[in-house]
C-alpha cells in the first residue's frame, strides 16, 4: 500500500497536464516587430489609466515561469482579465484586494463609460454591498449611497385587459427598487488593478486552441497572450499570465461553448429605453407621470389597449408582446424603456421604439426632450461553457444572465467573488495548477446544483417566448400572486442573493411550481402543464431533473486529473512482483509493467537509504 502511494507520486511528476498536448502541436510564439528595446516589463506602462496608477508591480516577480527568461515577453502579471465591463472591474478588484495578486484588464476602451441603466431589487443589491465589503470593497458613490443613484419603495405592474382584469387596474409589489448608479459603481469597482490599453485579437476555434496561431498559447504555468493596444499602429503586447479571465461579454470569442450538452438556442430581450424630459403644465396631479406614480417604479406594464382600434397593430403586439418599463428620476424626468422580455428571433427596435411613442401618447405623455436613449440587447440562455477550457469566462461570457428575465448584474458580481476566492486560494499555493484553478472556479460558478436551478429557469423562459401578450400577463398576474420569498427567489437565481434558498433544491422548486400553477388562470395553466410534457420529451429530461431527485446530477465542471496514463497498478504491481520472482527463462514485461517495475526500483532504493 505505501509503495503504491509513492509509486502514484512519482508518476505525478510524469503527468501532463492536457495543456501541453496541445502546446506540443501549436506552431511556435508569433511575436511581431518588437525590437529589443521594447522588452523592459514596464515600457508599456504608460498604457495604465492615469487615474488607476499601477499597484502591486514589485508582485511582478511573483511571475516566475519559464517564459520570463523569453525576451519577448513584454509584460507579465498574475491574472489577466479580458474586458472592462461589470465582469471585468469585479472580478479585478475582488482579486487584488488582498494585495499578493498582480491584476491587470486589457480593454482599449476601458476609459468608456458603462451603457446600461442597471435595475435591481434593493435587497438583493445588499446581498452584493455585504459580500464585497468583505473583501474590503465598499460600493459607494450614487445619489443614495450604495452606487444608487434612485430608489423606489414599491414596485408597480398593469397586467389588466385579459381574464377579466381591468385595464386600469394596478398590482403593487410590496419591495423596493434602485437604479444602479453606473459611474459610481464602475469608479468603486475601479481599485486594486493595472489598466492595459489593448485588446485580445484571438479566436476560440476549438478547446484550448485559437487563431490567429500564436496569439494566445497555453502551457503548465500560465498563458501568454498577444494584445493588440489602442493605437492600431502600435505593435502587439505580448503578455505573460498564469490565468486569463474572459469577460468581453456574451458574445465572447475565447469562451467555448458547451454543445455536447443538451442545449436551446439562446432567445434575446430587445428593448428601446430613453430617458426622457416631460411637459407638465396641463397635468392634473403633479405627483403622477400619466398612470404612473412618481414615487413607484413600474415593472410592467404590459397593457395594448393604446392599439385598440387598428386591428393589424392589435395582432402584432398581441403575437410579440413588449411590456413599458418606467423608472421616474425625480420631477419631469423619466426612464420609459418599451421591452421585449425574450423572443427569438428578436424583436426590432425600431418596434420597440415606435410602440413607446404610442403607448406615451396613449397616456397623454408629453415628451419634450430626450436625453439618453439605450438599446439593449441581452442573449439569454444559450449553452454553458464548454469543460476543460483554460479561459474562465465570467459574465455574460460565462452565460450567467438570467435565461427567463436576461437580470444578470446581481448574478454576475456574486458569481465574481465565488471566483474570487477559488483564484486567491490556488495562487497563494507553493505549486499552483492553473487548471485546477479553473476548473474549480467554473465549478464555483456552475456547480451541478446550480446548473439544475438554472435549467429550471430556461424552461421558464422557452415557456415566456411561446406565449402571446394575453398569456404574458395572465403568467404575470400569477407569479406575483405568490409569496415574495417565492418569486423573488425565482428572479434572484443564484447563490447567495435574496430568497434564492427557496429554489436551491428540487423539492423547493416543485413546491414553486405546484404553488405557481394553481395561481394561473386556467388556460395559461393547461398551456404550461402541456408545455412541461412536451418539453420534458425533446429536451433531455433536464427539467424533470431539475424538479425531482430522478436523473441525479448534470455534470461537474470539476477538476480531475487524466488517470489513463496510470492504468491499473495493482495488477502491474503483482505482474512485476511475479517476474521478479520467476524462474522461467523469458518473463515478458509489457512496457506498462516495465515503467512500473522501473519506478518501483527507485522505491526500493529509496526505501534502503
Ligand atoms: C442596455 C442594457 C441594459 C441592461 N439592463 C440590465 C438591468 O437593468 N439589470 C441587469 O441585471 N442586467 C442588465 N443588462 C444585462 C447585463 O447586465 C449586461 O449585459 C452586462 O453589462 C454584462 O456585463 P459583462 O461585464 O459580462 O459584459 P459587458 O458589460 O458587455 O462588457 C464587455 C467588456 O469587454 C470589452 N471587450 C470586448 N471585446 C474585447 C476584446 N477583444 N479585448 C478586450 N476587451 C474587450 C468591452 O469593451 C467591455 O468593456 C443590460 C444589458 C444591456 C445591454
Ligand atoms: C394624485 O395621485 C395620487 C396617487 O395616485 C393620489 O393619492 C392623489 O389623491 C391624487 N391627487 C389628486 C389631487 O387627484
Ligand atoms: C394601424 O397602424 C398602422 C401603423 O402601425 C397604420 O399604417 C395604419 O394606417 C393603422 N390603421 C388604422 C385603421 O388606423
Ligand atoms: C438528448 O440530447 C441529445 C443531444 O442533443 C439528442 O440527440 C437526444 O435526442 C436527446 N434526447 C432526448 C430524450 O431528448
Amino acid at each position: 500500500m505505501r509503495i503504491l502511494v509513492i509509486i502514484t507520486c512519482t508518476f505525478t511528476s510524469l503527468f501532463c497536464c492536457f495543456s501541453h498536448a496541445f502546446l506540443a502541436t501549436s506552431p511556435p510564439l508569433l511575436v511581431g516587430p518588437i525590437s529589443s528595446t521594447s522588452t523592459s516589463s514596464t515600457r508599456y506602462y504608460p498604457f495604465c489609466s492615469k487615474n488607476f496608477p499601477a499597484i502591486g508591480t514589485s508582485s511582478l516577480k511573483s511571475s516566475s515561469n519559464a517564459a520570463d527568461n523569453n525576451n519577448n515577453i513584454d509584460d507579465s502579471c498574475d491574472v489577466l482579465i479580458l474586458g472592462g465591463g461589470p465582469a471585468g472591474c469585479a472580478i479585478a478588484s475582488l482579486l487584488g484586494s488582498n494585495g499578493k495578486l498582480d491584476v491587470v484588464v486589457a480593454n482599449k476602451d476601458f476609459d468608456k463609460d458603462w451603457v446600461p441603466n442597471y435595475g435591481v431589487w434593493k435587497d438583493e443589491w445588499q446581498t452584493v454591498l455585504d459580500e464585497y465589503k468583505s473583501f474590503g470593497i465598499e460600493l459607494d458613490g450614487g445619489e443614495f449611497g450604495r452606487s444608487v443613484d434612485r430608489e423606489w419603495d414599491v414596485t408597480d405592474c398593469y397586467f389588466g385587459g385579459s381574464f377579466d382584469i381591468p385595464t386600469e387596474k394596478r398590482m403593487r409589489l410590496d419591495r423596493p427598487y434602485c437604479r444602479v448608479d453606473r459611474f459610481a459603481l464602475k469608479k468603486s469597482l475601479t481599485k486594486n488593478f493595472r489598466v492595459v490599453e489593448a485588446n485580445h485579437m484571438s479566436n476560440a476555434i476549438g478547446i484550448n486552441v485559437y487563431s490567429p496561431a500564436g496569439t494566445l498559447i497555453h502551457d503548465e504555468d500560465g498563458t501568454t497572450i498577444q494584445l493588440q493596444p489602442k493605437d492600431a499602429d502600435s505593435s502587439p503586447i505580448t503578455m505573460r499570465t498564469k490565468i486569463v479571465i474572459d469577460t468581453t461579454g456574451h458574445e465572447t470569442k475565447l469562451v467555448m461553448k458547451d454543445n455536447i450538452e443538451p442545449y436551446t438556442q439562446p432567445g434575446f430581450q430587445i428593448a428601446y429605453g430613453a430617458s426622457v424630459v416631460v411637459d407638465e403644465t396641463e397635468s392634473t396631479n403633479l405627483s403622477k407621470i400619466g398612470p404612473y406614480e412618481k414615487d413607484a417604479m413600474t415593472l410592467f406594464d404590459y397593457r395594448t389597449d393604446h392599439f385598440d382600434g387598428n386591428e393589424s397593430e392589435t395582432i402584432k403586439a398581441n403575437k410579440a408582446p413588449t411590456f413599458m418599463y418606467a423608472m421616474p428620476l425625480g420631477g419631469n424626468r423619466v426612464f420609459f424603456e418599451e421591452t421585449s422580455l425574450v423572443a427569438r428571433p428578436a424583436v426590432s427596435f425600431q418596434e420597440c421604439k415606435d410602440r413607446c411613442f404610442k403607448r406615451l401618447k396613449h397616456h397623454g405623455i408629453v415628451v419634450t426632450k430626450i436625453e439618453e436613449e439605450e438599446f439593449c440587447y441581452i442573449p439569454m440562455g444559450g449553452a454553458l461553457p464548454a469543460r476543460d477550457q483554460r479561459i474562465l469566462g465570467l459574465g455574460g461570457a460565462a452565460t450567467m444572465v438570467h435565461p427567463s428575465t436576461g437580470y444578470h448584474i446581481c448574478r454576475c458580481l456574486m458569481g465574481a467573488s465565488s471566483v474570487a476566492k477559488v483564484i486567491q486560494e490556488e495562487l497563494a499555493l507553493e505549486q499552483p495548477n492553473i487548471d485546477r484553478a479553473v476548473a474549480s472556479s467554473y465549478d464555483a460558478l456552475w456547480s451541478p446544483g446550480n446548473i439544475r436551478q438554472r435549467n429550471f429557469a430556461t424552461f421558464g423562459g422557452e415557456f415566456l417566448m411561446k406565449q402571446n401578450v394575453v398569456g404574458l400577463r395572465g403568467f404575470f398576474d400569477g407569479f406575483f400572486k405568490l409569496p415574495l420569498e417565492l418569486w423573488g427567489g425565482f428572479l434572484a437565481g443564484w447563490p447567495g442573493l435574496a430568497y434564492n434558498e427557496n429554489h436551491e433544491s428540487w423539492e423547493k422548486r416543485i413546491w414553486f411550481g405546484l404553488n405557481f400553477i394553481v395561481k394561473l388562470p386556467l388556460p395559461v395553466a393547461a398551456d404550461m402543464f402541456l408545455s412541461i410534457v412536451s418539453y420534458s420529451l425533446t429536451e433531455n429530461f433536464s427539467l424533470i431533473q431539475s424538479v425531482t431527485p430522478l436523473l441525479g446530477d448534470p455534470p461537474s465542471y470539476k477538476y480531475k486529473r487524466n488517470m489513463d496514463s496510470i492504468g491499473d497498478v495493482a495488477a502491474k504491481e503483482e505482474a512485476v512482483g511475479m517476474i521478479r520472482q520467476s524462474n522461467a527463462d523469458v518473463a515478458e514485461m509489457p512496457t506498462e509493467v516495465a515503467i512500473t517495475a522501473e519506478k518501483t526500483k527507485d522505491v526500493e532504493i529509496v526505501e534502503s537509504t
